[in-house]
């Protein structure tokens, strides 16, 4: 018996039998046949088939000349980074990061692995707020680092739960201050921009771009990540440095610093068989969007934004914002959360805990950058004063967004939201 069991506003709810999940993999079996394939050919390695056809099918996918295919999106990420730093200010001594103190422009309300990498390399990462109409990289917010940092040379930019962020602006701010952009496209594989009047996909809008396949990815291949790029050196040095930096002598020679990030061809394999059914995932996810926005439109929330004329989001997660005036009082402590029950109001922690009691798995908004206890002494910058990241965060929440989910499902999950607010 939870308290949620035994609150006469959701009498007669009944916990979903089977978990109803925020991300988890949607498989279909030609994923099988790939791995089969590499176990038959013996390719249970960090080479082979697969590894080779799905960096041609990503590469083609997305429109970019070269894909590496890596370990996870964080090593495409380190990756990326570093050369973006050796590029910038030289090639690093063994045991230094290429961006030693230099301020790197991140985007704020993020998974920490978009910024970390910026740490290994040690960078500074200098935290741009977030624009309330994509929850993405605020232009003007980057505008005015420039005017307080101007020789900062490379922005971290996300596409927060795919949907792309205001790129027309980010890249012309870029260009005229000489800066490099490295697009986290982690969740937003699949999404479109339409930039300069032509669509383009995300993880085609930077310099360096960074793609995941992690579990709770649009496709997945239970790990896994890509660098993408159209430039083919930059390309080979990023698969030299993913595979122990071995220079092309007939013995184990390194004139650089190696990493074994490289993908495996069993993972590889999984992705290959999932490809063919991303268009299917980003259309049932845009249905979910759909049927929330709908289910929920007579409550005093709003889902996550996007720009219908310049954007095409991949969907991967549906979340929604409470409106101020409809936020019960809740106090949110470094570690836990707690809140006051009142009439006609709920808050995040409310709905994801009733949600959570019934099997039903949401997830609170990624926490700023800038509030983590590991980045607070870093810069944050916010366009007028206002932070639109923490807002979100306190107000917003991640809703169940499985592609399995039945519509039955989702409307009780949209009931049980509605009861929140009773
Ligand atoms: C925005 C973002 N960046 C980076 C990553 C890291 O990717 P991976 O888990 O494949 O290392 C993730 C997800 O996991 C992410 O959501």
């Amino acid at each position: 018996m939870n308290k949620f069991s035994s609150d006469s506003r959701f009498a007669g709810i009944k916990p979903f039998h089977a978990k109803v999940w925020l991300a988890s993999p949607t498989t279909h079996g030609d994923e099988q046949k790939w791995v089969d394939q590499a176990f038959r050919k013996n390719w249970i390695s960090t080479v082979g088939d697969n590894i080779n056809r799905i960096e041609k099918i990503m590469a083609d996918y997305i429109g970019v000349q070269y894909a590496v295919a890596l370990s996870s999106g964080t090593s495409a990420l380190h990756l990326a980074i570093k050369l973006a730093g050796e590029k910038l200010y030289g090639r690093a001594r063994p045991g230094m990061g290429t961006l030693q103190k230099h301020r790197v422009f991140c985007s704020d309300m993020t998974f920490a692995a978009s910024v970390n990498p910026v740490t290994y390399e040690d960078g500074e990462a200098v935290f741009i707020d977030t624009e309330p109409g994509s929850w993405n990289m605020c232009p003007e917010a980057l505008e005015k680092a420039f005017r307080l940092y101007p020789e900062v040379g490379l922005i971290v930019v996300v596409h927060l739960y795919g949907t792309p962020g205001r790129m027309e602006e980010i890249r012309r701010i870029a260009r005229r201050h000489g800066a490099m952009i490295i697009e986290d496209a982690a969740e937003a594989l699949g999404a479109k921009y339409k930039f300069n009047g032509q669509w383009v996909k995300c993880g085609n809008l930077g310099q360096y771009n960074c793609l995941s396949f992690n579990g709770n990815k649009i496709i997945t291949g239970s790990s896994g990540g890509m660098f993408v790029t159209n430039d083919r050196e930059d390309a080979a040095k990023v698969r030299k440095w993913s595979t122990q930096s071995r220079e092309g002598a007939p013995w184990y020679q390194h004139a650089e610093i190696g990493y074994n990030y490289r993908m495996s061809n069993i993972i590889a394999g999984i992705i290959r068989g999932q490809f063919p059914y991303l268009e299917e995932h980003i259309a049932q996810k845009k249905a979910i969007y759909r049927r929330y926005k709908e289910g929920l439109s007579d409550l005093p929330v709003r889902m996550n934004p996007y720009d219908p004329q310049r954007s095409e989001p991949n969907f991967w997660l549906s979340c929604m914002v409470i409106d101020e005036n409809a936020m019960c009082e809740t106090h949110r402590q470094e570690m836990d959360a707690s809140y006051v029950y009142e009439p006609g109001k709920s808050c995040p922690t409310e709905i994801l805990e009733a949600l959570s009691s019934f099997n039903a798995e949401g997830r609170p908004i990624w926490k700023p950058m800038h509030m983590q206890p590991v980045y607070r002494d870093r810069a944050f910058i916010a366009a007028a004063g206002s932070d639109v990241g923490a807002d979100i965060f306190r107000r917003g929440l991640c809703l169940p967004s499985d592609n399995k989910m039945t519509t039955e499902q989702q409307d009780g999950i949209i009931d049980i939201i509605h009861r929140c607010f009773q």
